[in-house]
């Protein structure tokens, strides 16, 4: 397959509006759930990237008449919580971790077997943290070398309600476990060790089915009652905004609008930390979609400074790290984040990966096992090394606005599993980017 490098050189301000494409973990839940439910259900808004798509295809292949995506529009006829029928051959979810953690659940209540494989990036990423819990309420699960895919899921095993306690902030492990949960005997409870996305619960209850939250402690009974079909808008993805944000941010003289844009609470920890360093970020015509809150945002650029990040806050912008540590890089001072273990285990190593790239735009990087502390300094050009990681990507396509000299960024085909029309929207607005594929 050709590999897609971005040349990304500075530039003036950047100005306009950003239609930025739907939220990536709220389109993989309103496909599952659409599926389960019993009837026709029609989304709005879909994320029309890999990702997603992978979704879309498994649940083909499970014997789910599904129509588009066209233009964002999705028709699913659900076949209720027990129409699913056995595929042919193993599910392939490409690079989306949290297709194959939420399937992992869904496929562990199945009367038949499913096999879960992935690319080379999904091999790589830890599964015990799933087959654990799902052993615990009956599945019998194998996990390939060191707990990584490809995952063996034997159906045909009633499953049992549980009591756990996560030993990790993972909304892919809670949710994986609530959906294993619609089918078991008995009341399961999940206790949270931190908020993670709770877009699961919200949209369990938005399709009709009781979901109980008190405070870190989640209950859902088995066999509670069928999931009715809905009309669904998927809001924009904070995540895939998250880049523009940092980039007008940064960029003096700087202004974009990003309409309709996900405000969930368990997710909007990128808007804190760069307010928190001083950015110019407004939300307005506040209201909900889909069971979420949304906004359109509106960025200035501003100074940034360094801050040490408040660990209460990683959770909630676990995914934003790559864009937040190229604002800490352009930041006055030097910001610091720690108990961020978990970036190592995303897409790619992401402490690592983005260590390196910044260390080659010549910024003073320390790495430490769970975060990195990053020295602000003018950026020089240089060529990154994205890990085949689509926010690595995307982070360093910005990064390249204020660089003295071209970034060039290698690898960026994998921008195409969260954020297909990126290139597109970064151009609109400014950005001097070029795509070489080779
Ligand atoms: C996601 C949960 C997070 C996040 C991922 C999407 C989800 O992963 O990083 O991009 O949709 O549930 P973890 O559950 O591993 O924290």
């Amino acid at each position: 397959m050709a590999s897609i490098d971005y040349t990304v050189r500075g530039g003036g301000p950047l100005a306009g509006t950003v239609t930025v494409a739907g939220d990536k973990s709220i389109s993989h839940r309103a496909v599952i759930l659409s599926a389960l439910a019993e009837g026709r259900s029609e989304i709005a808004g879909l994320l029309e990237g890999e990702d997603v798509l992978g979704t879309v295809a498994a649940f083909r292949a499970l014997g789910v008449t599904i129509d588009g995506p066209r233009d964002g529009r999705l028709t699913v006829d659900g076949v209720g919580l027990h129409g699913l029928k056995a595929p042919v051959g193993a599910l392939d979810l490409g690079n989306s971790g949290t297709s194959m953690r939420l399937l992992a659940g869904l496929m562990a209540a199945q009367p038949f077997g499913t096999r879960l494989v992935g690319d080379e990036s999904l091999m790589r990423r830890p599964m015990e943290r799933v087959a654990a819990p799902l052993r615990l309420m009956g599945a019998v699960i194998e996990t390939g070398e060191g707990g990584r895919p490809p995952l063996h899921i034997v159906g045909g095993r009633g499953l049992h309600a549980i009591e756990y306690r996560m030993p990790m902030a993972s909304a892919q492990v809670k949710s994986a476990i609530l959906l294993a949960a619609l089918y078991a005997r008995g009341r399961t409870v999940v206790i949270e060790p931190a908020p993670s996305r709770d877009h699961s619960e919200r949209m369990l209850a938005g399709f009709g089915y009781p979901v109980h939250r008190d405070g870190a402690t989640i209950t859902i009974e088995g066999g509670a009652g069928p999931l009715r079909p809905v009309q669904l808008d998927v809001p924009a993805d904070l995540s895939s905004a998250a880049f523009f944000l940092v980039a007008a941010s940064i960029v003096p003289g700087s202004c974009l609008r990003l309409p309709r844009v996900g405000m969930n609470p368990t997710r909007r920890g990128v808007i804190d930390i760069l307010r928190a360093m001083g950015a110019h970020i407004e939300a307005e015509n506040e209201t909900v979609a889909g069971g979420e809150p949304v906004a359109d945002l509106v960025v200035r650029s501003a100074p940034l400074r360094g801050i040490a990040i408040p660990r209460e806050l990683v959770p909630l912008a676990i995914d934003e790290f790559p864009a937040l540590f190229i604002a800490a890089a352009c930041a006055q001072g030097t910001t610091t984040v720690r108990g961020a273990e978990e970036l190592r285990v995303k897409e790619s190593d992401r402490l690592a990966v983005m260590a390196r790239g910044l260390a080659a735009l010549g910024v003073a990087v320390e790495e430490y096992p769970d975060g990195l502390a990053i020295r602000g300094t003018p950026l020089k050009g240089g060529v990154i090394e994205s890990g085949g990681d689509h926010r690595v990507a995307m982070a360093f396509a910005v990064a390249g606005l204020k660089a003295a000299d071209a970034v060039l960024v290698r690898d960026c085909r994998n921008v195409a599993t969260s954020f297909p029309g990126f290139v597109a929207c970064a151009k609109a607005v400014g950005f001097d980017l070029e795509v070489n594929a080779s």
